[in-house]
């Protein structure tokens, strides 16, 4: 036991548990920010040059907001949006394995730090009350292993005690370094494994319940996703500003893209009646749900919005989904 952990009164239980009180969060950071970067990595949607659930759609619907802190960071991603989210979903990858496995842990951190910081300047400094925003709280998650390292299960920690031995000239014996890389390497895979499943069951989960507007889950993370998002539209119609009529279920939607490149959907509240509205929620710029049972939903932080009419019926948004003007001609309906 410790001379602290005597002074306080604790025994080997509490000083084993200090040691390893930041295990926990350590794991779910490395867990969750290798979901996030494998999520947009593997989503097609994200990495795409425009529409639905990519960078460049979140980005400009930021812009269009204008809800970032430093709205020059978003004119800056906006030069090339693939390589902004390409470069976000590798670094939440590396930071991630970084802090998963131990190794150089402090720099992965403030890498984690710099990705949540950035995102929280942006993607997330609108979110009223701010505790809604999840940016915060992981640029705030990440601060003790900046000041501490991962002294417990880590590579570094490894690396650290064989310099140590070294230094002092009592290296052990061929034998029992052999055991000590096995131990590091047996638990390295632990926990690489353990990360790697809950990985892959969030991918299947995220996969098999979003056949649509998948979109990017950062930690912000997100994560500005879309769990939920199973698509009600029939008539998704990319690339252009108009969509079939009948591609338009009455009391439902069908996505469209804008000429700028940002998604919309058209809605039919009663039949022969028509009407569009963004798809990007006013509160943080994240893509809300297709329409369903006359509402638009928003996967980030629950705003509910009327479908027929695009108000909020449920914050935290407060400014109703913006409308875009229709008109129907020859079959179709056209965005203005
Ligand atoms: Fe926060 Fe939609 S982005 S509720």
């Amino acid at each position: 036991m410790s001379h602290a952990a005597a002074e306080d009164g604790g025994g080997p239980w509490r000083e084993t548990a200090s040691r390893y009180a930041l295990l926990p969060l350590r794991i779910f950071l490395g867990i969750t920010f290798i979901y996030a970067g494998m999520d947009k990595l593997t989503d097609p949607d994200f990495l795409a040059a425009s529409g639905a659930g990519s960078m460049a759609d979140q980005l400009n619907g930021i812009d269009k907001a204008g809800s970032a802190a430093i709205p020059a960071m978003i004119d800056l991603a906006l030069k090339a949006p693939e390589a902004f989210g390409t470069a976000i979903a590798f670094g939440e990858l590396a930071v991630g394995l970084g802090v998963l496995c131990g190794l150089l842990t402090r720099l992965a951190a403030v890498g984690g730090a710099l990705i949540s910081l950035s995102l929280w300047l942006t993607v997330s400094w609108q979110v009223e009350p701010y505790y809604y925003g999840n940016d915060l709280v992981y640029l705030m998650a990440w601060l003790p292993f900046v000041l501490a390292g991962a002294p417990v299960l880590s590579l570094d920690a490894r690396l650290a005690a064989r310099r140590d031995q070294a230094a002092r000239g009592v290296l052990a014996g061929a034998g029992r370094s052999r055991r000590s890389v096995l131990d590091a390497g047996a638990a390295v895979l632990g926990l690489g494994a353990v990360g790697g499943v809950m990985g892959g069951v969030g991918l299947w989960r995220g996969r098999s319940g979003d056949s649509g507007a998948s979109a990017a889950p950062t930690p912000s993370t997100s994560p500005s996703g879309n769990p939920s998002g199973a698509p009600s539209s029939p008539g998704r119609a990319r690339g252009g500003a108009s969509v079939a009529v009948k591609a338009v279920p009455v009391g439902g939607g069908a996505k469209v893209m804008e000429s700028s490149g940002s998604a919309a959907y058209v809605v039919q509240p009663k039949q022969g009646e028509f009407a569009a509205f963004s798809a990007i929620c006013t509160h943080s710029g994240c893509p809300v749900d297709p329409p369903k049972e006359g509402r638009f939903n928003c996967p980030c932080h629950g705003s509910v919005f009327d479908a027929a009419t695009g108000e909020v019926l449920n914050g935290p948004a407060t400014k109703p989904l913006r409308r875009i003007d229709v008109r129907e001609q020859g079959g179709r309906v056209e965005l203005q």
